[in-house]
């Protein structure tokens, strides 16, 4: 005879505290923020799907690595309402494990310029990398690259100048 499950299908935010090892005031934040969802009762009191146990788990893991709220329900936005599958779960992962080593290049690349700046202290904006990052137009030469650029490619009709009074 097949057993029959005790477990209520539907779960009342303290319970969902409980067995998320997540306070109470954070599950109203996830829902705030649109990560969880939850119905009401005939008491109006909220009431939780079994899945949202396996969706706290992975904004608790995301968290943990430091991804932001917005970029986690963005992934979770595209999952059914349904419990969060294991393919899901490996889909997810796999997009955040991608994520984390194009940060951890980027963390390890700023570390290594901020070791010229220690001892320095000029946070010039032509020479602290840091200061200029992605200024990667400033090999061409000085002024405003991207002006000349477009200049270049869409010159004036001649003959045709501007009035001063337009
Ligand atoms: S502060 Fe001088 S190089 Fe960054």
């Amino acid at each position: 005879m097949p057993k029959v499950s005790s477990a209520p299908r539907v779960l009342s935010v303290g319970e969902v505290a409980k067995r998320s090892g997540v306070a109470v005031s954070t599950i109203h934040y996830y829902e705030d923020k649109g990560l969880i969802k939850s119905a009401r009762s005939n008491g109006n009191q909220r009431r939780y799907g079994r899945g949202v146990l396996r969706r706290i788990a992975i904004i608790r893991i995301a968290k943990r690595a430091g991804i932001p709220l917005k970029t986690i329900k963005a992934h979770l936005d595209k999952l059914p309402d349904k419990a969060i599958s294991q393919e899901d779960w490996q889909h997810i992962s796999q997009a955040w494990h991608d994520m984390l080593n194009q940060r951890i290049t980027s963390l390890l690349q700023l570390r290594d310029e901020l070791g010229g700046c220690i001892g320095c202290g000029c946070l010039s904006l032509a020479d602290c990398p840091l200061r200029n990052p992605d200024d990667v137009l400033a090999a061409e030469g000085p002024g405003a690259r991207i002006l000349i650029h477009q200049a270049q490619d869409d010159p004036e009709p001649s003959g045709k100048q501007d009035s001063p009074n337009r």
